[in-house]
């Protein structure tokens, strides 16, 4: 078999582990070949592809990023996107299958391709954690120990200062990155999408810490709304996908503690470093099983499946599964973490 492996959307430490895993389990236990798209599912549409041999893997699990280059390019779009143009291009390489790597909006596109009738399998990835199915995603436990580490530092000078500081992290629709890193960092409030919550709630949570002598931690993922908004702050334009390119709501929260407070208030955004780099040695782990597994998929012809992590174990689920909505902080974790806020 031929296979073609993509990788799209945002890029997430442990997508060269998946490729790696892919590779070397495929070479090794069927005798497959390998190429990749460049780009996305832009490679797929316009055939541009590079030929992976066994060498071209070599030391890329510990790598971050991803060597196949990654783009937010909707494979139905345009003249050439669509099913039959696709089709075309793999009989044209002589590719007999594709691994999709990607999140919600890869994985719609890969189960659209799917139920026209062509051979795709996925792996799901996002460091944001949201995608149903599966019990974590790898690049989050990355991520988490990025943001970790940075909220650790901001603690110090935020110490010595005796300021508030505000960390904004990633997380557009849900805040499991918010949730992991503020509690392991100790945050004294942890603002996330899923839950609202008022600016003068936040202050008191605040003032409770000051009054204590210490300085307070706040952290807010990117998509959260204060209970007195409509919707995130999206002041940076929008995005190729035309979706608005959140941001701004660190500096908000920022300015509204100070201004209930009176307490000297900070904001860091710790943006795309959390995104970069090397993976945590569970992500490499979790990405390369998954390569493995959506290999052994295609060589079953499992198309429109993806590979997932249930407790310990890797299975199989259906695409349909998989984009039922997405994966939200649950109530009830937001209430645990909620115990320790002001404390
Ligand atoms: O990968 C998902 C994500 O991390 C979101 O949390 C965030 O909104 C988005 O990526 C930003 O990515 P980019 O700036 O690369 O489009």
């Amino acid at each position: 078999m031929r296979i073609g492996l993509m990788t799209s959307g945002g890029d997430c430490p442990g997508l060269n582990a998946v490729i790696r895993g892919a590779v070397l389990h495929g070479i090794k236990s069927f005798g497959h070949d390998f190429v990749g798209f460049r780009d996305g599912w832009r490679g797929v549409v316009e055939g541009d592809i590079m030929e992976l041999p066994r060498q071209s893997v070599r030391g890329l699990a510990r790598q971050g990023g991803t060597i196949l280059g990654t783009s937010r390019t909707n494979p139905f779009d345009g003249p050439q996107g669509g099913p039959e143009n696709i089709a075309k291009v793999l009989e044209a390489n002589g590719i007999d299958a594709v691994v999709a790597i990607g999140g919600e909006g890869t994985l719609a596109g890969a189960k659209r391709l799917a139920d026209a009738g062509l051979p795709v399998v996925g792996v799901p990835k996002t460091i944001d954690n949201d995608l149903q199915a599966t019990d974590y995603t790898f690049g989050f436990d990355t991520a988490v120990s990025i943001a970790t580490d940075a909220m650790d530092r901001i603690r110090t000078t935020g110490e010595s200062h005796h300021r508030c500081m505000v960390a904004e992290v990633m997380g557009r629709h849900v805040g499991w990155i918010a949730l992991h890193s503020g509690m392991a960092a100790g945050a004294h409030a942890i603002l996330i999408p899923e839950f609202r919550e008022s600016m003068e709630q936040v202050s008191e949570w605040v003032r409770e810490v000051h009054d204590r002598g210490r300085s307070p931690l706040v952290v807010v993922a990117e998509g959260f709304i204060p209970d007195n908004r409509e919707e995130a702050i999206a002041g940076k334009g929008v995005e190729a996908s035309g979706r608005p390119r959140l941001g701004g709501i660190g500096e908000y929260v920022t300015h509204e503690i100070e201004d209930i407070t009176g307490i000297e208030t900070r904001n860091t955004i710790l943006g795309h470093i959390q995104r970069g780099g090397a993976p945590t040695g569970f992500d490499r782990v979790l990405a390369t099983r998954l390569g493995i597994a959506a290999v052994t998929m295609a060589s079953e012809q499992q198309w429109g499946k993806m590979c997932a992590l249930r407790g310990t174990d890797v299975v199989r689920v259906d695409f349909a599964e998989a984009l039922d909505g997405l994966k939200a902080v649950p109530r009830d974790r937001y209430d645990e973490a909620k115990e320790l806020f002001g404390r």
